[in-house]
């Protein structure tokens, strides 16, 4: 039995890349143990790049929604909005000055994000300290990431190792779990799914919108009657990702016989999305007008997020002498 935890960023709605990729490989993992898993919104991560307040607000309800539309439970798993804990902004203050500026201005994200300096802002800079005091605020042990973000938790331990050396035993110092084996959905273009490249589907639009969508996946110029490649497709490539083998079966032959258009085939996909994200679909409306319950959700969150936080954080400022 091992904490685990791990923070979701509100910069954007989620889609089914979000979905099937971090959210429900994440949720299976929170069910199959007893302990309660931290699961937060990264909205002062978002601070970073989202400067619209109303838009991050609309953000985070859409996150919020969707996680507890895809099956997190809160009663169970502790569920929190990153900013509504703010002993996390001490504590970012602390192990910033430990943190080596050569070991920041090395991080890949910065790096990427840096190639015009002017506009760089220093919470850019200090992203990966922030997220090392999300981590060591709960002392979690076992922190669930994309590739992307392996660099991170390394920052994070050295921090927490440094601190460590100078002031025994003040934080667990977490393993980090890359998720290598999780799908990589592709986008209606066919490169990966991202909102950066505006080629995503959200699924919790209406029917309609949703299959505007779908019946804009990219195809070839295949005619209706000839056989097509189910290798080479995007549609197939989506479809095997939502349906179950028999279905993707039924579609690769339906391609090589000939006689079954693309349009054939995206009505399929809409109709197995439809159909496999019912539940999900129905639940996100629920949450999402229903303001008031999702807001105690994660009030109720927040509460217990603050009771591991606290005695976390006076360990801290017992260990600096600021207490
Ligand atoms: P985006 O690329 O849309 O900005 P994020 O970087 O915010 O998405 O990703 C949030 C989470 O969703 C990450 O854990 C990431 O690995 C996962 N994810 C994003 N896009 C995909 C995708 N196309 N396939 C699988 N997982 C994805
Ligand atoms: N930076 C992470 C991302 O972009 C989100 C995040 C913030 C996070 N704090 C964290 C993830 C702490 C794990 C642990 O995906």
């Amino acid at each position: 039995m091992a904490r685990i935890l791990t923070g979701i960023q509100s910069s954007g709605k989620p889609h089914l890349g979000n979905l099937l990729g971090a959210v429900q490989p994440a949720i299976k993992m929170s069910l199959a143990q007893k302990e309660p898993a931290f699961f937060f919104i990264a909205d002062l991560h978002s601070l970073t790049t989202v400067r619209d307040a109303n838009l991050r607000k609309e953000y985070v309800r859409d996150v919020a929604a969707a996680w507890l539309a895809c099956g997190l439970d809160p009663e169970k798993e502790i569920f929190y909005r990153q900013s509504r804990v703010p002993e996390v902004c001490e504590l970012a203050w602390y192990l910033n000055c430990f943190a080596p500026f050569p070991m920041l201005s090395n991080a890949h994200s910065f790096k990427d994000k840096s190639e015009n300096l002017s506009n760089v802002n220093a919470g850019l800079f200090t992203y990966p300290v922030l997220m090392a005091a999300d981590i060591l605020l709960y002392d979690a042990e076992k922190v669930p990431v994309g590739k992307d973000q392996k660099q991170h938790l390394e920052i994070t331990r050295d921090i927490a190792s440094a601190f460590n050396n100078l002031y025994p035993d003040t934080f667990v110092l977490p393993d980090v779990m890359i998720q290598e084996s999780v799908m990589t959905v592709p986008g209606i273009d066919g490169r990966k799914m991202s909102k950066s490249y505006n080629n995503f589907i959200n699924l919790f639009e209406d029917d309609k919108a949703l299959r505007k969508r779908v019946m804009s996946i990219l195809t070839d110029s295949t005619p209706m009657e000839e056989p097509k490649d189910p290798d080479t497709c995007n549609v197939v490539a989506l479809f095997t990702l939502v349906a179950t083998p028999e279905q993707t079966e039924a579609l690769r032959q339906n391609y090589r016989n000939g006689n079954y258009g693309y349009g054939h085939a995206k009505q399929a996909l809409f109709e197995v999305l439809v159909e496999r994200f019912a539940e999900p679909r129905r639940l996100f409306q629920e949450y999402i007008t229903d303001t008031e319950s999702l807001e105690q959700v994660l009030r109720q969150g927040e509460d217990r997020a603050r009771e591991v936080a606290q005695p976390v954080l006076n360990r801290v400022r017992k260990a600096l002498g600021f207490r």
